[in-house]
C-alpha cells in the first residue's frame, strides 16, 4: 500500500481497518461477534453474491435493514427475485453506453471547465471539491434539476451524503431520529424529480424513466438507490485514484500512452476498493468457504481485503478471474451504475492528462467517515 493511501483507509477506521485486514490475512471466512461472518477470499466471496437463495439484501443485518425504513421497500438495493430483475431490466436504458455519454456530457461540463482552466492559470484546485460538484451535478441530473451555480451543487451533494454518512458497520440499523432526519432528506431531494416525472419530459432523467415504463414510486425509488449508491463512491474514487497516478508516476505515463488509461482506472478500484463492503443476510442455513452459517446471521463481505491479497499498485498487472471488477459486486445486484462511474471516473483523469507538471500540493484525510476518501487535495501546475 502507498503510505499515504493507508493513512485515508486509517483516517476512516482506525480501528476496523487494521482488525479486518490483519484476519483477512489469517482466515478466508470468520465469525466476527456483533458484525458477522466475515469473508476476505474473493472466490468465496462471489460464490456468496452470486446465491441470491441463501444469501440475500432483504433479511437481519441485511441493506433492506438500513434502508427500507427511509427509502420504502422497492429500491433495487432492497430487493430480490423476479421483481427486482424487472426493475433492473426497465433502468437498463438508462445506462446505455449513449445515455451515459451524453449524462455525463452534460453533467461534467462546468466541473471540468472549472478544473481545466483553473490549473491552466497556474491556481491550485482542491480535487475533492471539484469532484463533489460533479456528484452534485450528477443528483441534479437524476432529479430533473438544472445544475445551475456551484453553491446549488454543494447543496445536492450534501444532502446525498447527509444519509450515507449515518450509517456505521457495526449498527445494522438507523435509529429513529435517523430514519426520520433521512426521510426529510429524501423528500427535499426528490421533490423536483416528482415534478419533472409528472412533465414526462425525456429530456430530464425522470421523464426518460416514466418513458421507460416506470411508476412514479419506482422512479423516485431509483433516484435514492442512485444517490445512495454513487455518490459517495466516486468522491472516495476519484481524489485517490489522482493521488495514486501522481504519487506512482502513472499520471506522467499516461499523458504519453491514453491507451493504458483503463488499466490503470481498473488498478486504482482493486488497490482502494471505494465500495470496501458488501452486506448479505443468510435467509437459509448454508456454507461458506467450508463454514456452516445459520440463516438470519450476516455476512459482510470484506471486498477490500478480498482484493488487496493481490499487492502493490500495480496496472501492469492482469486481475485474476475471481476478483475481476468485484469492487462493484457481483451476480443479481452488480453495479447498475457501473458505466456512469467509468464515464464519469474517466472525464475526470483525462481533464488532467497533457497539463504539464501537475503535483500535489496540499493532502488532508477525512477522519471517522464511513466510505475513506481525501478531504481535500489539493493540485497544481508547474
Ligand atoms: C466507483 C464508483 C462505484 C462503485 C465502486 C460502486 C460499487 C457498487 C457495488 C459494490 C454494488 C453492489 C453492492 C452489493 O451487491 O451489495 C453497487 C450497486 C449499485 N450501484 Fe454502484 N458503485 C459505484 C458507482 C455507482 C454510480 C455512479 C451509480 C449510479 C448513479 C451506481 C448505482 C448502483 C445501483 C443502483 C446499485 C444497486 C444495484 C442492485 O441492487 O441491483 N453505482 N455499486
Amino acid at each position: 500500500m502507498t503510505a499515504a493511501e493507508r493513512r485515508v483507509q486509517f483516517g476512516a477506521h482506525p480501528v476496523a481497518y487494521p482488525l479486518v485486514r490483519g484476519l483477512g490475512l489469517v482466515y478466508p471466512v470468520v465469525r466476527v461477534p456483533r458484525v458477522g461472518v466475515v469473508v476476505s477470499d474473493a472466490a468465496i466471496a462471489r460464490q456468496v453474491l452470486s446465491d441470491p437463495v441463501s444469501f440475500t439484501k432483504t433479511g437481519p443485518g441485511s441493506p433492506a435493514d438500513l434502508w427500507t425504513p427511509v427509502v420504502g421497500p422497492r429500491v433495487l438495493l432492497n430487493m430480490e427475485g423476479a421483481e427486482h430483475a424487472e426493475l433492473r431490466r426497465k433502468l437498463g436504458g438508462l445506462f446505455t453506453a449513449r445515455a451515459v455519454s451524453s449524462l455525463c456530457a452534460e453533467v461534467a461540463a462546468a466541473p471540468m471547465a472549472f478544473l481545466s482552466s483553473e490549473l491552466r492559470a497556474g491556481r491550485p484546485v482542491d480535487v475533492v471539491s471539484v469532484v463533489k460538484d460533479l456528484a452534485g451535478a450528477v443528483i441534479c441530473a437524476l432529479v430533473g434539476l438544472p445544475s445551475a451555480d456551484r453553491a446549488e451543487l454543494a447543496r445536492a451533494f450534501a444532502a446525498g451524503t447527509a444519509m450515507t454518512s449515518m450509517v456505521r458497520l457495526g449498527r445494522p440499523r438507523l435509529t429513529p431520529s435517523q430514519v426520520a432526519r433521512c426521510r426529510s432528506v429524501l423528500a427535499d431531494l426528490t421533490a423536483p424529480a416528482v415534478r419533472a416525472y409528472a412533465d414526462g419530459d425525456p429530456s430530464t432523467v425522470p421523464g426518460r424513466m416514466r418513458e421507460l415504463g416506470l411508476t412514479e414510486s419506482e422512479a423516485l425509488g431509483a433516484v435514492a438507490a442512485f444517490v445512495l449508491t454513487g455518490t459517495e463512491t466516486l468522491v472516495s474514487y476519484v481524489p485517490r485514484l489522482i493521488a495514486l497516478a501522481i504519487d506512482t508516476g502513472w499520471l506522467a505515463r499516461l499523458s504519453l500512452d491514453r491507451t493504458r488509461l483503463d488499466d490503470v482506472v481498473n488498478e486504482g478500484l482493486r488497490f482502494t476498493v471505494p465500495s470496501p463492503v458488501m452486506l448479505r443476510s443468510v435467509a437459509r442455513d448454508a456454507f461458506v468457504g467450508g463454514k456452516r452459517v445459520k440463516a438470519g446471521e450476516r455476512v459482510v463481505i470484506a471486498t477490500i481485503s478480498c482484493a488487496k491479497t493481490l499487492g502493490p499498485f500495480d496496472p501492469d498487472r492482469p486481475h485474476s478471474p475471481a476478483l475481476r471488477q468485484l469492487w462493484f459486486g457481483a451476480g443479481a445486484h452488480f453495479c447498475l451504475g457501473m458505466p456512469l462511474a467509468y464515464a464519469e471516473i474517466r472525464t475526470v483523469l483525462e481533464t488532467l492528462l497533457g497539463l504539464d507538471g501537475l503535483s500535489i500540493v496540499e493532502r488532508r484525510v477525512a477522519r471517522r467517515v464511513l466510505i475513506p476518501a481525501y478531504e481535500r487535495l489539493v493540485v497544481r501546475c508547474g
